[in-house]
């Protein structure tokens, strides 16, 4: 059985305004959470929204905060990420033969799947909140999903490409989500799709295919669901995502990491 870890939305900044979460210091908390209890997790996948606003200074500290995780981890992009940015402080993470940052993770259970979905360069707010899978990377996929055959295939991807009724994030969802979908439901190997973008905790299906969303490790979306301000947060405590892999299922859990004295319960 495989074990993933899933963390969304980090937001690193280096300067923290009064009053908020520090990011850096929710992450380390939640790197220490797992090292603790769920250390025999295979791998852990961080999807998007690694820093706020994309700049050199945010991506030092995450590679330094990283030096804490005990597990091997993957990197992915989101709205609020810089490519370019990114890549000079992570010089090593691999890339498709386009640039973008996607790969496949192999493990005996299936096929992790991780998209690029940062509608970039250039960045020009608000329109690069969008998610995008342009051709390129929309070709890259339907390689991917050729390739693994019958091995069950679990998508990453920081814009979840369906509607969340959260209104204004409903409106930067994934720009090409019909062609995704056109494209995933031509195969039979997509057994679920893993996203972040809307900081909450959300599950379900679309067109058939399951899905989750996971919290933050900072602010969480307020249950307004009519609001159209995606910059609003909430005091709960942040989560993490512990996914668990059969040959025949894919179990969900979620880890408030902040609420939970597992160390106390334990003695
Ligand atoms: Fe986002």
């Amino acid at each position: 059985m495989g074990k993933i870890i899933v963390f969304t939305d980090t937001h690193m900044e280096p300067e923290v305004a009064e009053g908020k979460l520090n990011p850096d210091v929710q992450l380390q908390k939640g790197i220490a959470h797992v090292n603790e209890f769920n250390a025999d997790a295979d791998r852990v996948v961080f999807v998007g929204d690694l820093t706020d606003v994309g700049d050199k200074q945010s991506y030092n500290m995450l590679r330094s905060r990283l030096k804490d995780l005990k597990i091997p981890y993957h990197l992915l992009l989101g709205n609020h990420d810089n490519r370019e940015n990114f890549l000079e402080i992570f010089p090593d993470i691999k890339l498709d033969k386009n640039g973008f940052v996607q790969d496949v993770i192999e493990t005996p259970e299936a096929n992790l799947i991780l998209l690029d979905t940062l509608n970039g360069p250039p960045y020009n707010y608000p329109e690069s909140h969008i998610g995008k899978l342009c051709e390129k990377r929309m070709s890259w996929l339907e390689a991917q999903l050729d390739r693994s055959g019958d091995k069950p295939c679990i998508i990453f991807m920081h814009h979840p490409p369906h509607d969340t009724h959260f209104s204004g994030m409903d409106l930067i969802k994934l720009a090409e989500h019909e062609a995704f979908y056109e494209l995933i439901k031509r195969y039979d190997n997509v057994h679920h799709i893993v996203a972040g973008h809307v900081h909450r905790t959300i599950s379900g299906s679309h067109q058939g295919v399951p899905f989750s969303v996971f919290k933050s490790t900072v602010g969480q979306m307020p249950m307004l669901f009519d609001a159209m301000a995606c910059h609003l947060e909430v005091n709960e405590p942040s989560a993490y995502g512990i996914i668990f892999v059969n040959s025949d299922s894919i179990i969900v859990q979620t880890e408030d990491f902040e609420l939970t004295d597992l160390k106390k319960l334990q003695s």
